[in-house]
């Protein structure tokens, strides 16, 4: 019984907008958001039934609550959005950091906060972290760092919230997803060869696995790997 809006934050793109299309094709009340009101705006359009776009950057968490104002009793929020930043601690660019760690772990926190009064008992936030955590690359200084973080914000947030239930998900590199369709041939058979179920991981299963994490009543504190089995390499 849908009793609430499903809310994703960076729902114009990728895994997010993935997301909040298929709880649009259940014909619930879904808000997408991203940087930019009209494209919001126009993502929710392409989406179609009752979905809404708003725009706000994460990285000014103090706008956020404002452009958050009219949002209806929330019953699923998703914080999917991300700006990514290659960095490395030998050649730091720190705007580039203090970016993403505001928008990833304040202004994730934020929009938390605002929302709060408008999310029910029985409602459930799903948070975006990245395998980065556990793997980290070159360059990846500052998205390990936040996606780590993201599993501890889950522990706080479980105790802080409940009886509202927080979980995580970690989804290795999404073969079909719009950061990672194009990348080089090389570069997708190495990763492919590091996975043991023998390919890349795609959206869909990201969305299976978020609905799981937003609707299984029983499933609060988890920070889920989807990837195929990566870690055990
Ligand atoms: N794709 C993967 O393979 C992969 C792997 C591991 C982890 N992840 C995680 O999964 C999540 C989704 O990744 P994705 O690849 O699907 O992302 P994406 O395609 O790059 O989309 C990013 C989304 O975030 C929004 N956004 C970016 N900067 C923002 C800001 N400052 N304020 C507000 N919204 C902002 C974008 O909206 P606008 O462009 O409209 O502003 C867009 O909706 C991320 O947390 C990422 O770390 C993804």
């Amino acid at each position: 019984m849908a009793n609430g809006t499903v809310v994703v934050v960076g729902g114009t793109q990728g895994l997010g907008r993935e997301v909040a299309q298929a709880y649009a094709a259940d014909g619930r009340d879904v808000v997408v958001t991203g940087r930019d009101p009209s494209r919001a705006e126009a993502c929710a359009a392409e989406i179609g039934g009752s979905t809404r776009g708003l725009g706000f950057d994460l990285a000014e968490p103090h706008s956020i609550a404002e452009r958050l104002a009219d949002v209806g009793d929330v019953e699923y929020l998703v914080l999917a959005a991300i700006e990514r930043d290659s960095n490395s601690v030998r050649d730091y660019d720190i705007a580039a950091a203090l970016r993403l760690a505001t928008l990833k772990l304040v202004g994730y926190t934020e929009v938390i906060h605002a929302l709060l009064p408008r999310l029910g008992e029985d409602s459930a936030i799903l948070i975006f972290g990245g395998l980065a955590r556990d793997r980290p690359y070159p360059g990846s200084t500052t998205v390990t760092s936040v996606n780590g973080a993201v599993t501890s914000l889950v522990r706080t947030l479980v105790i802080e919230l409940a009886p509202r239930r927080v979980n995580a998900l970690h989804p290795a590199i999404v073969g079909d997803s719009p950061q990672w369709v194009d990348m080089p041939p090389e570069r997708h058979a190495a990763l492919v060869a590091r996975t043991p179920i023998g390919r890349l991981v795609t959206m869909a299963e990201v969305v299976e696995a978020s609905r799981f994490l937003l609707e299984n009543g029983a499933i609060n504190g988890l920070n889920l790997a989807v990837d195929g089995g990566w870690l055990c390499m």
